[in-house]
């Protein structure tokens, strides 16, 4: 399956139609943020402590510094967001402690459940071009390598699982 060919159903009880937002007449609906950010078609989700509540694993300077430099390279690389050449994107989300509190910044790149510490510009810069673009863990700053198991089948509700069927049997009747 490519990148771009990910499910990404939305799930019954949060699509604005049923929402408390859209009730009370407010315009703002997910589906349209879900497009403009391309959130149905993330490849990899980056999360990197910064800008934290308490500073422990590095000074808050140096995670704002981390995070500025990580979102500016993945808007300048065109990585940020699905683009007419490249169907998936690299979702980043900063995170007030990511639990380590140690050799930080820290930073994990999911689904590959890759942690990776010190995550300095020029450490930032080699784990985009070698682990986002290349596909290789950058080892000397990684710390742990855990992806995350497949979907667990006990996390989906049974509504949806009987959709992600039908979907599947849909799919196979195409061919
Ligand atoms: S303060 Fe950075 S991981 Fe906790």
């Amino acid at each position: 399956m490519e990148a771009n060919e990910t499910n990404h159903q939305l799930v019954e009880g949060s699509h604005p139609k049923s929402s408390k937002a859209n009730e009370s007449g407010d315009n703002y609906t997910i589906t349209a943020t879900i497009k403009n950010l391309g959130i149905n078609q993330i490849q990899r989700h980056v999360f990197i402590c910064a800008d934290q509540t308490k500073p422990i694993c590095c000074l808050k300077e140096a995670g704002i510094e981390a995070w500025s430099y990580l979102k500016k390279r993945l808007k300048e690389l065109k990585l940020d967001l699905p683009t007419t050449d490249r169907a998936s994107c690299i979702f980043r989300t900063k995170a007030n402690c990511l639990r380590i509190c140690a050799n930080g910044p820290i930073m994990v790149v999911y689904p590959d459940g890759v942690w990776y510490c010190r995550v300095t510009p020029d450490a930032i810069e080699r784990i985009i071009r070698q682990h986002l673009i290349g596909n290789k863990v950058v080892e000397e700053y990684a710390f742990l390598i855990h992806p995350l198991p497949e979907m667990i089948e006990a996390a989906i509700p049974e509504s949806e699982m009987a959709r992600q069927v039908d979907s599947q049997d849909d799919k196979q009747s195409d061919y």
